[in-house]
């Protein structure tokens, strides 16, 4: 059946493609590097998560759902995304997040932003993220049982259906790349659509593209396993060919853990705003422009800047004091 709606278009696309030549030689990299600016999606502040939502708000509204329900961390991107995303499409929103709701004092800027933007939160009353994923269906059977056409969204937004949105960013990176060039490209991961999708994408594009994953949350076996299946999942969706495991280059780049900042991050985040005027957030964005060294060792480098403004500003807000690095 051919889908009668149109797609939902969030993203400003494409976004730019720009050479950073000062920040290659600070890094020390072998070859030219190139950055992918998801940051300026320009949906909101959405960053990387605006071209997942574009398939999962489609799919949401050709199933005449009238409420959006996901969750995840308090301070998830994903979440404040989805909130501006669902209100665009004039959806209601409910988040399900983990904890008690009674944490912080300003909330983390994600959050502030969810609320602002008419976010129904609930809380599941345990911090660990993973609570979230059962109380999902459970909150979507009570709003159903009370009348409403929920549709539930995973967290990170991370579906088949939200990973194909990478898929298709593909083509629009090799439409931009100096032809015939096959960089290296390396992009956080955390739950994994987005690397996923430039997977599937990859493999569909006769393997141009050397991918290479910052699992900045996830340990490497299950962020491989997990970017694995959605690739496939995308590709089977689609009728590309299916994508092998060894398409799948995951790096641990978490560094002391999730959410937190690092060493190596920070000095990454610091070269970013000092050479090519990037903000980098200590979440995702820091810490895989760390990891680039480490994984290109000859030839061009595409960093695919996935955004996280705002865990930027909580991080400021947190750490007043952390200097830029100047030496
Ligand atoms: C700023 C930022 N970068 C990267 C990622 C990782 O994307 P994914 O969850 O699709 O692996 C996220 C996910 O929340 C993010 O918010």
């Amino acid at each position: 059946v051919t889908s009668t709606l149109r797609r939902l278009r969030l993203a400003v696309l494409p976004t730019p493609l720009v050479e950073a030549s000062r920040l290659a030689a600070a890094l020390g990299l072998p070859g030219p590097l190139f950055i992918k600016r998801d940051d300026l999606t320009g949906f909101a502040v959405a960053g990387n998560k605006a071209r997942p939502l574009e398939a999962l708000l489609t799919e949401a509204t050709e199933q005449k759902a009238d409420v959006i329900v996901t969750g995840g961390a308090p301070g998830s991107n994903f979440v404040q995304a989805a909130t501006a995303a669902a209100a665009y499409a004039g959806l209601r929103c409910v988040l399900v997040l983990a904890g008690t709701g009674e944490a912080a004092a300003p909330p983390h800027p994600n959050l502030a932003a969810a609320q602002a933007w008419g976010a129904d939160v609930r809380w599941t009353g345990d911090e660990a993220r993973l609570s979230v994923d059962s109380a999902l269906p459970k909150v979507a059977d009570e709003l159903a049982r009370a009348g409403l056409r929920p549709y539930v969204i995973a967290r990170g937004g991370s579906t088949v259906t939200g990973a194909l949105g990478y898929h298709a960013a593909v083509t629009e990176v090799l439409d931009q790349l100096p032809a015939g060039m096959h960089p290296t490209v390396v992009v956080g991961c955390g739950s994994g659509g987005t690397l996923a999708g430039l997977v599937a994408g990859s493999v569909a594009h006769r393997r141009a593209l050397r991918l290479v994953g910052a699992s900045v949350s996830r340990p490497v076996e299950e962020a491989d396993g997990r970017v694995l299946t959605l690739a496939r999942g995308v590709a089977l969706r689609r009728g590309d060919p299916i994508p092998e495991p060894s398409d799948v280059v995951v790096v641990d780049a978490r560094g002391p853990g999730h959410a937190l900042p690092s060493a190596a991050g920070d000095r990454a985040a610091a070269l970013a705003l000092q050479h090519a005027g990037l903000v980098l957030d200590p979440v995702y964005t820091a810490k895989a422009l760390a990891a680039l060294p480490e994984v290109v060792l000859d030839g061009p480098a595409v960093f695919w800047h996935t955004g996280g403004l705002l865990d930027a500003v909580a991080d400021w807000m947190v750490r007043p004091n952390q200097a830029v690095g100047w030496s």
